[in-house]
């Protein structure tokens, strides 16, 4: 379904792109998408190719194999200077930069342990996506104004239970885009924040880390066992306590049609006589 999506999105997105470029057609258009060898920047890579695009070059930390003549490989840690600078170096026709590279984790932010981890989502989420802005601005200004889209959140807006620190980092990465925005006006790039619901892929598999379950102590288990037996054997009598009322029901219907109606006090007497016969 988001590959549908992604498909209209690219070919409005190089319509505009070429619009504000004049001198462009939008099939002129060069894409450089971080995070492109799976998830949502490869469903991108193929709606940009989809679209029409001359040239995409797909980041990735491990380049991707591919024949097509249109896309081009190239190897991207967005949070290694040297790797950000070479691919500026490559990358100087790009007419669109596609911010795509991301991290998630539940991490917590009060517990200590995870600390490393809550740095490591503003690491990429944030610092990456700022140092491919930073590489890349001259660039787009260069080749006539450029477009820059960052792929942010829903989570940008709020902090979620399944990871607060990557709504942190995605909410950085919001006031970042709404910074740069300001910043490139003069050179009249478009600035673009896509804020993506959830969509299944692996990055929401690694918010779904579980606690390890705690093991019980015996003492706790016998107690357990105690009252699964006492709840059984409640549900035992209840169940047959209701089917005791519907042969009353039945029996006062009857009665009914004999013109003898039972009355409640009577009929619970029936009940009674019914479960001593049992
Ligand atoms: N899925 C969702 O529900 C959802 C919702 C909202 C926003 N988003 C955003 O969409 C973007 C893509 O996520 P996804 O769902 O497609 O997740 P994904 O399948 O986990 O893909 C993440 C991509 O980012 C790359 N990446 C991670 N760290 C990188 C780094 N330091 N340098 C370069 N590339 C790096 C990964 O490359 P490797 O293969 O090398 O790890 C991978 O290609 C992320 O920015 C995410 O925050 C996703």
């Amino acid at each position: 379904m988001f590959e549908l999506i992604f498909k209209h999105n690219a070919q409005r997105l190089l319509k505009i792109a070429s619009e504000r470029n004049k001198t462009m057609d939008s099939n002129d258009s060069v894409v450089l998408v971080t995070g492109g060898n799976r998830g949502l920047g490869k469903a991108l890579v193929q709606a940009f190719l989809d679209a029409g695009a001359r040239k995409i070059y797909v980041g990735s930390r491990t380049p991707i194999e591919t024949s097509d003549p249109h896309l081009q490989p190239i190897k991207l840690d967005i949070t290694n200077a040297q790797d950000v600078a070479a691919a500026a170096h490559t990358c100087q026709d790009v007419t669109i930069l596609m911010n795509n590279a991301g991290v998630a984790a539940p991490t917590s932010l009060l517990t200590a342990p995870l600390a490393d981890e809550a740095r490591q989502l503003m690491e990429t989420n944030y610092f990456g996506t700022l140092a491919m802005v930073r590489a890349f601005t001259p660039i787009l200004g260069k080749n006539g104004k450029g477009t820059i889209v960052n792929m942010l959140s829903v989570a940008s807006w709020f902090a979620t239970p399944i990871g607060r620190s990557y709504s942190a980092s995605k909410s950085a990465a919001l006031s970042l885009t709404q910074g740069i925005r300001i910043e490139l006006r003069s050179q009249g790039t478009l600035v673009i924040a896509v804020h993506a619901g959830y969509i299944g892929t692996w990055l929401l598999r690694s918010t779904r880390r579980r606690p390890a379950r705690k093991r019980l102590p015996p003492t706790s288990l016998k107690a357990f066992a105690t009252i699964k037996r006492k709840f059984l054997q409640i549900r035992r009598a209840r169940r047959s306590k209701r089917s005791l009322l519907a042969t009353h029901r039945c029996s006062t219907s009857d009665s009914r049609l004999n013109g003898t109606m039972l009355s409640s006090k009577k009929g619970s007497a029936l009940l009674k006589e019914k479960s001593r016969e049992r």
